[in-house]
């Protein structure tokens, strides 16, 4: 090092020299030393450059102390155990069970067309009423569409059958459109007058949310928030975004007023992917082993804060029976401690009263009835609620006919949370508020087929004191 620093010309005192005999060549002080242009170079000249920089104190901002206001309130749900199948199955799948259920089904349905007082004939008093008006309280059985554009409907009830004519006229065109929207197994109101073997039908009713209802609000300034379809153990199941809604609500983000507010998680089914959901799912499964996928549910909820209460139904991909009403998932798959329901389930969260279903017959829906499409669930689960039933077309979608038919709507909830198409929607309709809450897995193979566009990582939370919602989005 001296030899170098001599050639350049650079002198140093004896202590300098002492300093840097030792050294190897180092060009880089060379360099410096060089730069300072003294005559001599001091033992504190090669001291100040040897020492390594001051390291300067990191600032450290301390993140605002994050107190989640749901913590301060202890939960309060409750469960409406009767409109839930969990633990009384009792179809043995025979005749006297599906007669049973229909009549179930037609009973409470009539019942709420019967309200204020009006008068109904029976089916098999309607030929005694030739030439007048009747109003008949009606299960479809059979919709055809003549050549001349009628509608001709076979319906009963529980005492007989008839045939309903729905004319095609100018003057007729609002009850044409109603009457394009009934489908098979609805029961409806069906007013008009006899002339045998017909009744011309003049309007329809289905049983319907009541026009005027108040919304319950809770008490505390508390919030839900609704997943859905997240799909564990799927290839396309978006880790890193369902990651960042646990962030979220644990105070790291925008928005963190609201996430202080979350106090209740509902998920409406389609947890894990499953496993032979249909044929060859095993190519699109990251997981293949079905208690795996359920462990990677439990690991989510632990990962949440503690005081965060869990609801979760069950869907399609779930691993309970395939047809509806599906019973809560069980203790051996789901070992957190959270209240599992079925699908579908009633239950009331500080007082909001909560309908909760998958959403499967949305396909079966749709395929029905015009003017509905997968961009908007939304419009399909106001469908459900004029028809105060979840799933109206018997065999649409698997159906177990149970004594009690647990897709009956029997009590107008505040919220009406479903799944199932993997797409968001919202709309208010008769003070209810109707939620699908998307999906945490990606535009699958068969979507792209199928030109489905799905809504990824936006939940809806729902600020149940104020009756406010918001969409989080966790795209970025
Ligand atoms: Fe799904
Ligand atoms: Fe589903």
């Amino acid at each position: 090092m001296l030899g170098e620093l001599a050639e350049k010309g650079v002198r140093v005192t004896v202590e300098a020299e002492e300093l840097l005999k030792s050294r190897e060549a180092d060009l880089e002080l060379i360099v410096k030393l060089i730069g300072l242009q003294k005559p001599l170079i001091s033992k504190e000249d090669v001291e100040s450059l040897l020492k390594p920089p001051e390291l300067r104190p990191v600032e450290v901002v301390p993140a605002a102390a994050f107190a989640p206001l749901a913590k301060e309130f202890s939960s309060d749900i409750r469960l409406n155990h009767t409109l839930d199948v969990t633990g009384k199955s009792r179809t043995r799948g025979e005749v006297e069970n599906f007669i049973s259920y229909f009549r179930n089904r037609y009973e409470r349905l009539s019942r709420m067309l019967r309200r204020n007082g009006t008068v109904q004939t029976d089916l098999a008093d309607v030929r005694k009423r030739l030439n007048e008006r009747v109003r008949v309280v009606v299960l479809i059985s059979d919709k055809k569409e003549t050549k001349k554009g009628n509608l001709l409907f076979e319906v009963e009830d529980m005492t007989g059958s008839f045939k309903v004519v729905v004319s095609q006229s100018r003057y007729n065109e609002k009850i044409l459109d109603k009457a394009r929207g009934v489908i098979l197994d609805d029961v409806v109101a069906i007013t008009g007058k006899v002339l045998e073997p017909y009744i011309i039908a003049e309007e329809i009713e289905w049983p319907d949310l009541p026009v005027v209802r108040e919304k319950s609000r809770s008490e505390n300034d508390v919030a839900t928030a609704y997943l859905s379809d997240i799909h564990f153990g799927s290839r396309y199941f978006l880790e890193k975004k369902l990651q960042s809604f646990v962030e979220w609500l644990h105070g790291r983000g925008e928005a963190r007023e609201l996430a202080g507010k979350v106090k209740y998680l509902v998920i409406a089914g389609d947890v894990v992917d499953g496993i032979g959901v249909y044929p060859n799912q095993e190519k699109e499964l990251l997981v293949k082993d079905i208690h795996q996928q359920y462990a990677m549910f439990d690991d989510f909820i632990a990962s949440l804060p503690d005081y965060i209460e869990v609801i979760a139904a069950p869907g399609n991909h779930d691993a309970v029976r395939r047809g509806e009403p599906q019973p809560a998932l069980g203790k051996d798959l789901v070992s957190s401690d959270i209240t599992l329901v079925g699908n579908p389930s009633s239950l009331s969260l500080e007082g909001v009263k909560h309908l909760v279903y998958h959403g499967t017959s949305i396909d079966s829906m749709i395929s029905s009835i015009p003017g509905t499409a997968y961009a908007h669930p939304e419009k399909v689960m106001v469908e459900y609620l004029k028809r105060r039933h979840l799933s109206p077309i018997y065999g649409g979608n698997l159906i177990i006919p149970e004594n009690i038919d647990y897709m009956v709507i029997d009590e107008p909830p505040d919220v009406f949370h479903c799944g199932h198409v993997h797409k968001n929607g919202y709309v208010q309709y008769r003070n209810t508020l109707v939620i699908n809450s998307g999906t945490f897995q990606d535009r699958t193979d068969f979507q792209v087929k199928q030109g489905h566009v799905p809504t990824p990582a936006l939940v809806p939370v729902y600020e149940m004191k104020h009756g406010r919602l918001r969409t989080l989005d966790f795209n970025y």
